[in-house]
C-alpha cells in the first residue's frame, strides 16, 4: 500500500550529474517508439545539449523526482518550435521502466506545462507520439492535450514515423 505522499511528484531543472537518467532510458523496451537505444555517445550529446539549451533559452528540461525513489525517475521538458508557421513548444518524456504505471508521467508532464505555461511566452505546447505508442497517447489525453490530427515525420532522421499531433493551449493555465 502506498499514501500519498510517496506519489509525489516534482521536477528539477537538469544538472551536470544527470547522464545516468538518460542512460537508465536507453533501453530497448523504453525506446521502441524513438528507433532504438542509441549509442553512448550519442547520449552523451544529448545530455550536453540539455545543459547547453537551458543556457541559451531553448528548452527547458527536467528530471523528475518521486518521493518514493532516491534517484531521479525519468525525463520530461520542452523546447521551441516552428509548427505549421507558428512559434510553439513540443514536449517530450520518458519515465524509467520500475517506475511506469503510477501515474508519474501524468504528474510530471502537467508541472511540465503549468511551468511552460508560468515562465514561456508562447501559447501551445504539441506532443508527436507514435500513433501506436499507447501509453504515450494515453499520456497526452489524461493530462489534456487535445488530439489535432497526424502527421509524417522522421525520427530518427531517415526513419519515417507516423504520429498524432496533440495540442495544450497555454492560455488556459495562465
Ligand atoms: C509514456 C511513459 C512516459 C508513461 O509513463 P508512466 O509514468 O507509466 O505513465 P502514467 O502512469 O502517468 O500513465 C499515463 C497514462 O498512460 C496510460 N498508460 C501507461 N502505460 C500504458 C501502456 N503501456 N499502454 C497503454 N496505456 C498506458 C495510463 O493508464 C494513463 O492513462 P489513464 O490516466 O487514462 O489511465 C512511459 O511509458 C515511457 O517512458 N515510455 C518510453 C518513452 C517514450 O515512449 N516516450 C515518448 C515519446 S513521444
Amino acid at each position: 500500500m502506498t499514501s500519498d505522499s510517496e506519489h509525489r511528484v516534482w521536477l528539477e531543472r537538469w544538472q551536470f550529474d544527470d547522464l545516468p537518467v538518460l542512460e537508465r532510458s536507453n533501453t530497448p523496451e523504453m525506446t521502441a517508439f524513438l528507433g532504438g537505444p542509441e549509442s553512448d555517445k550519442q547520449i552523451v550529446t544529448r545530455h550536453a545539449k540539455f545543459l547547453h539549451l537551458w543556457e541559451t533559452d531553448e528548452a527547458r528540461m527536467f528530471r523528475i523526482r518521486s518521493a518514493a525513489a532516491d534517484d531521479p525517475v525519468g525525463s520530461v521538458g520542452f523546447w521551441k518550435k516552428s509548427w505549421r508557421n507558428k512559434d510553439v513548444y513540443e514536449t517530450g518524456w520518458s519515465v524509467h521502466t520500475a517506475h511506469q504505471g503510477l501515474g508519474i508521467a501524468g504528474r510530471a508532464l502537467s508541472e511540465c506545462i503549468q511551468y511552460a505555461a508560468d515562465n514561456g511566452d508562447r501559447d501551445q505546447v504539441f506532443a508527436f507520439p507514435r500513433t501506436d505508442n499507447a501509453a504515450s497517447n494515453a499520456l497526452c489525453r489524461r493530462a489534456g492535450f487535445t488530439l489535432a490530427g497526424e502527421a509524417d515525420f522522421e525520427y530518427p532522421q531517415g526513419h519515417p514515423i507516423h504520429v498524432n499531433e496533440w495540442m495544450f493551449d497555454l492560455s488556459a493555465l495562465r
